[in-house]
């Protein structure tokens, strides 16, 4: 492997992520599948997760990069209305288990950044 475990990857402007707004989308391969993934902005800080549901392996947002709930506290899942905390991606509530898959983000002088893991991988080669 000659993937550096850890690389910082641009995501989108700062500018793009605004509190409870709309999500910025990417794709990753984590586990060796390509899966969506997805950047949100909650208190001001910016947190990234698979788009994948701790219940069933879907995706969440109902409309285009549309995760959070009318509250704008809660990240929900369309599919059966599980809500997870914008944080650390936990289940509050609904049919799921556990959490989010949870990405690294990183943010500085107007830019997100993700970060690779040894599972998670950018999709060019
Ligand atoms: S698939 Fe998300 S709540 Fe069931």
């Amino acid at each position: 492997m000659s993937m550096p475990n850890n690389e910082a990857i641009a995501l989108c402007g700062s500018a793009d992520l605004t509190n409870g707004g709309l999500a910025v989308p990417f794709d990753v391969v984590f586990g060796g599948q390509t899966c969506r993934a997805f950047a949100i902005r909650y208190q001001g800080q910016v947190h990234g997760y698979l788009n994948r549901c701790a219940h069933v392996a879907m995706e969440m947002d109902f409309q285009p990069n549309r995760f959070f709930d009318i509250s704008g506290d809660w990240l929900i899942c369309a599919t059966h209305g599980a809500l997870y905390q914008p944080q650390i991606g936990q289940c509050r509530s609904g049919p799921c288990r556990g959490g989010l898959i949870k990405i690294t983000l990183s943010e500085g002088d107007g830019v997100v950044h993700w970060h690779t893991a040894h599972n998670l991988q950018p999709l060019e080669f």
